[in-house]
Order: C-alpha cells, then structure tokens, then sequence
C-alpha cells in the first residue's frame, strides 16, 4: 500500500492557528484499523471544517473515492478550490508577473494602502501581481492562493500571528529588539526565490492527490448539514471552533482582507461558544446513517473532553479515542460509528 506522503502535504497545506493537522496522520493510521486502507476506494470523505485542507488530501492521496470539503472561511475555500481543482501553477507565468514592468493586473485598490500596518510596499506589490494578475479563469485559484501563502508567510507563526511594522525602514526594522524582523526582511528581499519553492511544493501537492472526485462547499457547516446526504462506507470530519468563532474572525482579518481587496472590519459572534459548538456538531451528526463513521475533536475549549464525549455518543458509539495527556482537561479526538439511522 502506497504511503501517504504527508511532507508533500503539509508543504502545501493552508497554515493555519488552530489546526489539527499535527494528529492527521494518527488519525488516518487508526482509521486504517477499523477500515482497511485497501476499502479506501469505496469510501467517500466529508470535510466540514477543513480549515488547513491537511485530512481531505490526505485521504485523497490514499485513494478515497470522493472528497467533500467546506469551511466557512474563504481562505480554506481558496485553498480548497486550488489543491482540489487538479490544475498546477505555471511557474513561467509566476516568473513573467513578477519581472514584468507593467504585469497585466485585473482592477484593485493597492494592497498596500490598506494592509501597510503589516506588509510593506514591495511585499504587497508582489502579492497583487499574483493575486490580481489578470489570468486565465483556470489560473486563478493557483495563482491566488500562491499570492495568499506568499503573504501568510510574513508572520513569524500561525498562533502569534503577524507583528505590527513601527517603520518600513529595514535598518530602524534590523534595531528593534523584541522583534526579529531579520527573516522577515530576507523572504521579502528573494520573492522569486521563495515563490519558486512555493510552486515546487503546491504543485507536488496536485500530483500527490491525483484525479480524484471533490466537492467544495463555502458556508456555515449547519446549513450544509440539511443537505448534504453521506452513505455509508463514509468518513465525517467535524472540528468546529471550541472556542467560537471571534478568534477565527480575528486570526483570519489579514488573509480575509487581502482577499476582499479592502479592510475588513472586525465583528463578534452572537452564539455563546457552547451554542456555536453544540449547534454544528449536531447538525453534522444528526443525520448520518447508521454505520457511519466520524471523526470528532474536543475538550480545549468551553466543554471539557467528557463533556464533549457526551454528546459525541448521542450520535455514535467510540471506535477509537485518543487524548492529549493524562489531565481531566486535555483534549483529544475520537472515530465513532453512528448508531442511529439520520433523522
Ligand atoms: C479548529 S479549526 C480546524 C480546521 C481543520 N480541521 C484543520 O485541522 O485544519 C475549525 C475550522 O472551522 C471553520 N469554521 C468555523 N465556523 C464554521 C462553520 N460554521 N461552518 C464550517 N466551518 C467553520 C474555521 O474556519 C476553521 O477552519
């Protein structure tokens, strides 16, 4: 059985605060005990919450018959329609858009007029010759989410996030003490070095995942739940926030803004987290058929793991649980089987 080639994968996934890519491989190797990797191609996987897009490649890369994948944040849906669209960056055309004098770009407002508290002016000119370069339609989602991962990678980590810019002077930038800006001044001094890799890596991800089926979906994993119809042999990923969705909003304005070619203004959920939480597991679950099997992730959030697990077993018995230490409060993930036929 062909290995599946996780390196490659993560290279290409969307990084992302808050993922649980770390465990995707003690997920698919436990799964692989309940159903042999060799029934892989019959069955079909469902991503609610992709975020990173780690465990529906992965699970393509394995040979899963279809793939379904949803998040509610465009970036995951970007990344999404690149990684399972099938169509591979041009790296000639990454090089023309970044030599060109005048590259042909699709109307915007300059990235750097609105994201300059982050990115500096030669960052951003890059990023707006790949994100609205004036492509192909079949380009675009390569060359946007090239443009999205360029950017992303000027923050020193996914968690802390990106570091304000006090001054776009390198040198005053080089003197500041509590911030290493010196990486940071080396990726934006190479960007046809680095995007050069970048490709590498995002077009090793297309040829590792291979012609497969995929569905992508945009949208709150509640309302998709009323139509989306698994059958068995499937695979349901559900990892809704824990914590609600306001970190999200916070963690995602950047991306999103870049994105939206404007700033985004911030906004707060109405849900309690326990409400947000409560509400999409079931809706996920509540309509699986029996025999089917999901994966589930709590316990660092308002609910603790057992709390969680609670409601995990109205829809399902475990077939497998792991948790992240020995303490009442570490959390964990769990497969299940569904034991009722869907409502
Ligand atoms: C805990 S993260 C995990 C993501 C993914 N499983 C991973 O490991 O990369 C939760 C994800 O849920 C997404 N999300 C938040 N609210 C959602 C909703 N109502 N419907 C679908 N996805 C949602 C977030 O954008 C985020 O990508």
């Amino acid at each position: 059985m062909k290995p599946i080639p996780y390196t490659a994968l993560e290279k290409a996934m969307l990084p992302l605060d808050g993922t649980i890519a770390p465990y995707v491989p003690a997920i698919l190797d436990a799964y692989a005990r309940i159903v042999p990797r060799a029934r892989w191609d019959e069955i079909e996987m469902f991503d609610y919450t992709s975020g990173s897009c780690l465990m529906p490649m992965a699970f393509a890369a394995a040979g899963a018959a279809r793939v379904t994948v949803n998040d509610a944040a465009p970036r995951s849906h970007l990344a999404a329609a690149f990684l399972f669209g099938g169509r591979k960056i041009d790296p000639a055309r990454v090089e023309a858009l970044l030599t060109a004098k005048r590259p042909r770009l699709r109307p915007h407002v300059p990235t750097f007029h609105f994201a300059c508290d982050y990115l500096t002016a030669p960052v951003c000119d890059v990023f707006d010759r790949l994100y609205h370069a004036d492509a192909p339609a079949a380009e675009r989602a390569g060359l946007r989410y090239l443009a999205v991962r360029w950017a992303l990678g000027f923050a020193p980590s996914m968690v802390d996030g990106f570091e304000i810019l006090y001054t776009h002077d390198p040198a005053q930038l080089r003197t500041i003490r509590d911030v290493d800006w010196r990486p940071y001044l080396a990726r934006a001094a190479n960007p046809r070095k680095i995007l050069r890799a970048l490709v590498r890596d995002l077009n090793a991800a297309i040829d590792a995942l291979g012609p497969r089926r995929f569905a992508l979906h945009l949208g709150d994993m509640k309302d998709l739940a009323k139509t989306l119809r698994p059958r068995v042999p499937c695979f349901v990923a559900v990892n809704p926030p824990t914590r609600g969705l306001d970190e999200y909003t916070i963690d995602d304005q950047l991306v999103h803004s870049l994105m939206a070619n404007r700033w985004l203004p911030l906004s707060r959920s109405r849900e309690t987290h326990l409400d947000f939480w409560v509400k999409r597991v079931d809706a996920a679950l509540r309509h699986l058929p029996r025999g089917a099997h999901f994966m589930v992730w709590g316990g660092d959030g308002s609910m603790s793991f057992e709390a969680c697990k609670k409601v995990w077993e109205i829809y399902g018995s475990p077939l497998f649980i792991s948790r992240l230490g020995t303490r009442d409060t570490a959390p964990g993930w769990g497969i299940f089987e569904a034991h009722k036929n869907g409502v």
